[in-house]
C-alpha cells in the first residue's frame, strides 16, 4: 500500500465556517487521511474534542496516527456517517463536518478498483466488509438497471449504449478489472479527441451506488443536524451535481420562515414559523484559482454551510 496523503479541500473556507473553539465538541464525519481533523483540534486547543468517522479501515488507520499527538481528545469510529447520531447525544455538539466522496490515495491505489486510469480489482468499497462490489454490479444487473445508474448517478448521456455493450461483454467474459470495464466503454463509446476519458461517468455512478453515497448523505444530514446545539454549525463539501443538491434543498428548507402542506411550495400551503437554520451564504463557496492550481482534484468541490437557529 502507498502512504495516505490526501490534500484537505477548502481548509480555511471549512474553518471559517465552523469557528473550532476550546472547550468544543466537533464531528468530523469523513475523516479520511485527518486533515480537516488536524485543523479543527489544532484550532480548539487546548480542549476541544473530535468525534471522526470513516468507513475505510485504511483511511482511519492513518487517520489515527496522524492525529496520536491529540491523544483522548479524539475518538475514532469505522462506521458510516449516516449512523453518527448513535455516538453522540442530541444536541451536544458544537460543530459537524461532511467532506464527501473519496481521498486521493483511496483512487490511486490500484488495489480499490475506484480509478479507470490503474489496472485493479474492480472493488470500490470504501468499507471491504461491505458483501456488494462494483463487480458485482457490472456482472449481475439487468442492462437496464445499470443504464439508470449511468444516467442517475454519472449523468452519462450514453447510459443504454453503454450497458449494452457491458452486457454483451459479459456474456463472453465476466467483468473483472478496472481496465476491462474502462476499455469496454471505451469501445462503446470512442474517446474521439475528447478531454475526459468516455469512462468517467461510469466510474463516478458505480462507486456512488456500491457505497449508497446518496442515502448516506441523506440520512448524515438529518443525523448531524439531530447532534447539534443550537447554534452550532453544519459545514458539507462536495465533488458531484446530486450531491450539491441534496445539500442545498436541505438547507433552503430549514432557512426558510415557514413549512409547506403539501408537496409544492405555493402561498395558500404556507404556514410561518421561526427559521431553524441560517445559511452562512446564498451561494455554494468554491476553491480560489491558487488551490485548484496547487490541488487540481478540489476544482470540482464545493461547499455549503448552516447555523442551527
Ligand atoms: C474526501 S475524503 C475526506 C478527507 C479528509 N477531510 C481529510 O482532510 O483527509 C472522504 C472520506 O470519507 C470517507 N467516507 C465517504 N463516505 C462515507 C460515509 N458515508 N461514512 C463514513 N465515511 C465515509 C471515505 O472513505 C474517505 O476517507
Amino acid at each position: 500500500m502507498t502512504e495516505f496523503i490526501h490534500e484537505p479541500v477548502l481548509l480555511e473556507e471549512a474553518l471559517s465556517a465552523l469557528q473550532p473553539a476550546a472547550g468544543l465538541l466537533y464531528v468530523d464525519g469523513t475523516v479520511g487521511g485527518g486533515g480537516h481533523a488536524e485543523a479543527i483540534l489544532s484550532a480548539s486547543g487546548p480542549d476541544g474534542r473530535l468525534v471522526g468517522f470513516d468507513r475505510d479501515d485504511w483511511a482511519l488507520a492513518a487517520a489515527a496516527r496522524r492525529l496520536k499527538q491529540f491523544g483522548d481528545r479524539l475518538e475514532l469510529y469505522r462506521e458510516p456517517f449516516a449512523g453518527l447520531a448513535k455516538r453522540l447525544g442530541k444536541a451536544s455538539c458544537d460543530g459537524v463536518l461532511l467532506d464527501l466522496g473519496v481521498s486521493s490515495p483511496q483512487l490511486d491505489e490500484a488495489e480499490r478498483g475506484f480509478s479507470f486510469q490503474v489496472e485493479g480489482p474492480l472493488d470500490m468499497r470504501m468499507d471491504r466488509r461491505q458483501p456488494v462490489s462494483a463487480a458485482q454490479l457490472v456482472n449481475e444487473l439487468e442492462a437496464g438497471e445499470l443504464a439508470t445508474i449511468f444516467w442517475e448517478l454519472g449523468g452519462e448521456r450514453r447510459s443504454r449504449r453503454i450497458a449494452r455493450a457491458i452486457v454483451e461483454q459479459r456474456d463472453m467474459q465476466r467483468i473483472e478489472t478496472t481496465t476491462q470495464l474502462a476499455d469496454t466503454v471505451e469501445r462503446a463509446c470512442p474517446r474521439r479527441g475528447a478531454r475526459t476519458h468516455p469512462a468517467t461517468g461510469v466510474f463516478q455512478a458505480l462507486r456512488m451506488a456500491v457505497n449508497d453515497e446518496l442515502g448516506q448523505v441523506q440520512a448524515g444530514l438529518d443525523a448531524a443536524w439531530s447532534v447539534l446545539k443550537l447554534g452550532g454549525r453544519l459545514a458539507v463539501i462536495t465533488f458531484h451535481s446530486g450531491e450539491d443538491r441534496l445539500v442545498k434543498q436541505f438547507s433552503r428548507r430549514l432557512a426558510k420562515p415557514y413549512t409547506v402542506r403539501g408537496e409544492v411550495d405555493v402561498p395558500e400551503l404556507r404556514e410561518p414559523r421561526e427559521p431553524l437554520a441560517r445559511e452562512l451564504s446564498r451561494k455554494a463557496i468554491k476553491p480560489s484559482d491558487a488551490e485548484v492550481g496547487r490541488n487540481p482534484r478540489s476544482r470540482s468541490a464545493q461547499m455549503r454551510a448552516m447555523e442551527k437557529l
